[in-house]
């Protein structure tokens, strides 16, 4: 198998993780969420986001959460940014690396941003500028880049015009999102194919939600394939509040399992996450855990035989 010697992961449960929960996580849950990320050894998590209090209000507390965000050497974070204002609130609590978002699919980018492909893109551009002139990382996420919840199965030809814009803007990374979770191991393979035409490998990454149960086959083709920045969420929560069907990201816990027993290195303890996941998912009452991995350690997973017979 073609595989890397080393992936790094995207830590996006303080955001995504979060952002679609009904019940408002207090500030301080957020905080330890992400003190026990940190403990992990992860070398970037997205914090929070400065989208618009109306939208999701959920990460309305996004400049109390990076204030008091927990500080280690080799650990960046980054937050989400939907426009200009996004971007100066961002700069004034102390961003250096923000990720904007748009969509493959026009219904989607309207329901998400209430404004079209090329109006998003246009903003981005200023967006990037005044981020490079602060000295602030950009990464790009391009939803719904193999499947929209409106629109059905997205082509290629869909996305590579935006990945031309977003590189033409001179962000440093960008993020092909499968925002359903519902994107299959060919359409990654003719994505990533299409999209390498235009971008270094390194500058790829992927972000996959784990609707139905295709994320870790969608990372192993796209890791045969050059591409080693992935994202994925302690606990496996997540969800965008304007894709309806979404569930969670792919679990971050799932990930280093499976990469750390092909021998990839990632840098982050698996305990460690597994506690992070843990505490979330307790704080938010979820009985049974979204990750494949947290079902399989927990005590009852496996009965004994005494317990069976
Ligand atoms: P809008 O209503 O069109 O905004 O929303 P507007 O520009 O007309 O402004 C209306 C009001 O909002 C104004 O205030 C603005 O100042 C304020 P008013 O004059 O009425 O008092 N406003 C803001 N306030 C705080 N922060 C801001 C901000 N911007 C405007 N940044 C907008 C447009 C883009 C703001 C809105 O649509 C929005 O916030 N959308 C974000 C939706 C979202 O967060 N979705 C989830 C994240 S994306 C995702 O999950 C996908 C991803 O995970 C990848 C994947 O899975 O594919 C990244
Ligand atoms: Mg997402």
């Amino acid at each position: 198998m073609n595989l890397p010697q080393s992936v790094t992961i995207v830590e996006v449960g303080p955001r995504d993780g979060l952002q679609n929960e009904p019940n408002t996580v207090p500030t301080e849950v957020k905080l330890e969420y992400i003190r026990l990320l940190a403990e992990s050894g992860l070398s970037v998590i997205e914090a929070t986001s400065f989208v618009s209090p109306k939208w999701v209000p959920q990460l309305a507390d996004a400049e109390q959460v990076m204030l008091q965000l927990p500080r280690r050497e080799g650990l960046r974070y980054s937050v989400l940014v939907p426009n200009l204002k996004g971007l100066e609130r961002a700069l004034q609590a102390g961003a250096q690396e923000v990720a904007i978002f748009t969509a493959a699919s026009e219904t989607f980018c309207q329901r998400n941003l209430n404004r079209t492909i090329q109006q998003s893109l246009d903003e981005y551009a200023q967006v990037v500028r005044h981020a490079r002139e602060a000295n602030c990382r950009v990464r790009a996420y391009i939803s719904t880049a193999l499947v929209c919840p409106y629109e059905g199965d997205i082509a290629p030809e869909q996305v590579v015009p935006i990945v031309e814009q977003l590189m033409a803007m001179g962000v440093d990374e960008i993020s092909l999102g499968d925002t359903i979770g519902a994107g299959v191991p060919t359409q990654v393979a003719r994505l990533t194919e299409a999209v390498l035409q235009k971008v270094p490998a390194h500058q790829i990454a992927y972000h996959f939600h784990n609707t139905y149960g295709t994320a870790l086959a969608n990372v192993l083709t796209a890791l045969q394939m050059g591409i080693t920045v992935f994202d994925s969420s302690a606990g496996g929560l997540g969800g965008c509040p304007f894709a309806p069907g979404a569930t969670g990201n792919l679990a971050t816990e799932d990930l280093v399992y499976i990469l750390h027993k092909m021998g990839i290195q990632t840098g982050v303890n698996l305990e460690a996450i597994v506690s992070a996941g843990r505490y979330i998912l307790g704080v938010l009452n979820r009985a049974t855990p979204p990750s494949h991995y947290l079902q399989a350690i927990s005590p009852c997973a496996v009965p004994k035989s005494a317990d069976v017979w």
